[in-house]
C-alpha cells in the first residue's frame, strides 16, 4: 500500500501508527523495517484491536507494540519521541465506493463535517508526537477536501512543512490549493490525490509532512 511506501520507515526507528487497526499498513511497515526498531500500533476500538493483534501475530511482526488509546491524547502519553508517524485516518471512505456501495449510502455532508473535526484533532496530536525533524504521513481513502487538504492546511498553520514525493509506478494528481473560494498554501499541491480511474485502484489521498525544528 502506498502510505507506508511514502513514509518509508527504516530499520531501528521508532514509529507511531496512530489509527492502526486492522493492521495492513502496520504489518507492511514492520517488514520494511526488517523487524528492527519499534512500531507503536494504536487504535481506539477494542474490537478492531483484536483483528490488529491477530494480524500482527499471524505475520510474525516481532517489533510491534499494541496500544489502545484515543489518538487525540497520544502526545500526552508519549511526548515528542517518534521518528515517523502514520495517520491513516478514519474517514467518510468515498474512495472505496467501487468496492463497497455501502460507503456511498453512508456518505453525507454531516458525516464529512463531523469526521473532519476528529481528523484535524488526530492530525495535530500525531504531529505533536513527532520528534523535531520527524516525518508524518496523513492519508485517507476519501476525496472530500474538508477531510484532506483542509486537515493538512491546519498542520501547515502550525508550522509543518509539506514535502514533495512521488510513488514510482502510480499515476497521481496534485492536491488542491483552493477550495470554495478559500486559498490554501501553495505547498498543498505537493500532496497527492489517487483517483480510481488513474490506476484501476480504490481512491486515496496522501500527504507527507516534516516537523520543522523550532
Ligand atoms: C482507515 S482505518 C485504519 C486502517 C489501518 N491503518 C490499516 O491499514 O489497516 C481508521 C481507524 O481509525 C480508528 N480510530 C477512529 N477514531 C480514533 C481515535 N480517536 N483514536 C485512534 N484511532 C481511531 C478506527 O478504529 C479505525 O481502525
Amino acid at each position: 500500500m502506498a502510505p507506508p511506501v511514502v513514509l518509508n520507515p527504516r530499520p531501528g526507528e521508532l514509529i507511531l501508527d496512530l489509527a492502526a487497526a486492522p493492521g495492513s499498513k502496520t504489518t507492511q511497515m514492520s517488514e520494511m523495517m526488517e523487524w528492527r526498531g519499534t512500531i507503536v500500533a494504536n487504535d481506539v476500538s477494542p474490537s478492531r484491536i483484536n483483528a490488529l493483534s491477530s494480524n500482527i501475530q499471524r505475520m510474525g511482526c516481532m517489533n510491534v507494540v499494541i496500544n489502545r488509546a484515543d489518538g487525540r491524547r497520544i502526545h500526552r502519553i508519549y511526548g515528542e519521541i517518534f521518528d515517523r508517524v502514520l495517520l491513516d485516518a478514519p474517514c467518510s471512505s468515498i474512495g472505496q465506493v467501487r468496492r463497497s456501495w455501502e460507503a456511498l449510502k453512508r456518505w453525507n455532508q454531516n458525516l464529512v463535517e463531523r469526521i473532519s473535526v476528529l481528523q484535524r484533532d488526530l492530525a495535530i496530536a500525531a504531529y505533536k508526537a513527532l520528534k523535531p525533524g520527524g516525518l508524518m504521513v496523513y492519508s485517507t481513502c476519501t476525496f472530500d477536501p474538508e477531510e484532506n487538504e483542509l486537515v493538512v492546511q491546519s498542520l501547515v498553520n502550525r508550522g509543518a512543512e509539506v514535502v514533495k514525493f512521488d510513488i514510482p509506478g502510480l499515476k497521481t494528481r496534485e492536491g488542491l490549493v483552493e477550495w470554495e473560494g478559500v486559498k490554501l498554501d501553495d505547498s498543498l499541491a505537493y500532496t497527492r490525490r489517487i483517483y480510481p480511474h488513474l490506476n484501476d485502484t480504490e481512491g486515496f489521498y496522501i500527504a507527507l509532512l516534516r516537523k520543522v525544528p523550532i
